[in-house]
């Protein structure tokens, strides 16, 4: 299955799936990385593994339509059926959600529902919670909410600070992004409503 990504700095989810996408038995193949930003440092190691980029770059009011529009054309262009935002922070519009719904799927680094939005550590170190995690789910118009495809989770430490916890959600992030795309682009994770049943075990 053709799979676009959508990024806006760094990529290292980006590249954690293109990197899963060289194993022969994987189901996707990475043929897109779009970022909204010229300067996404993920744009680099995107060309470097040989991966068509795409810069959609409209900043500022009134903006949102024309990214939109040429987002949604690149990625047609490139016969990706799935996207994955990683690490993509553009709100993006009901209608654009609309128009891949259930072909678009986002990670986010916290056990949602909590801690959606912004400074997910932070919030979470001061909440004290002794769990946290990383969710991939499918988009919906609401941010950081749809229904849920793999959570991973990862124990808080008293001595953590949103810098240690980061590092090590992401590592779990690596691992489990590639996971919930192989469910994805095989069917096997599948909707029943607003919930994603998974048809096998697979680890
Ligand atoms: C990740 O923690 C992701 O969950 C969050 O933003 C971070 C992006 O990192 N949405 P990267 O660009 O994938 O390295």
């Amino acid at each position: 299955v053709p799979v676009a990504i959508m990024i806006s700095g760094r990529g290292s989810n980006m590249a954690a799936l293109v990197e899963a996408s060289r194993a022969p038995d994987f189901p996707a193949e990475i043929v897109l990385v779009l970022s909204n930003r010229p300067d996404a440092k993920g744009l680099e190691t995107a060309s470097a593994a040989g991966i068509a980029t795409e810069v959609i770059d409209y900043r500022g009011k009134g903006s949102r339509k024309a990214f939109e529009e040429g987002a949604s054309s690149a990625i047609e262009r490139s016969g990706a059926e799935i996207i994955c935002l990683a690490g993509f922070m553009r709100l993006l519009s009901p209608g654009f959600v609309e128009r891949w719904h259930d072909r678009l799927i986002n990670i986010h680094p916290s056990l949602l529902p909590a801690f959606p939005g912004l400074n997910t550590h932070e919030r979470a170190l001061e909440a004290g919670v002794k769990i946290t995690g990383c969710t991939v789910h499918f988009v919906r118009a609401e941010m950081d909410n749809g229904p849920i495809i793999v959570q991973a989770a990862v124990p808080v430490s008293h001595k953590d600070t949103a810098e240690t916890l980061a590092k090590r959600v992401l590592a779990v992030e690596h691992r489990v992004y590639p996971l919930a795309l192989r469910l994805v682009a095989t069917g096997r994770a599948r909707l029943v409503g607003d919930r994603v049943f998974i048809d096998e075990d697979v680890t």
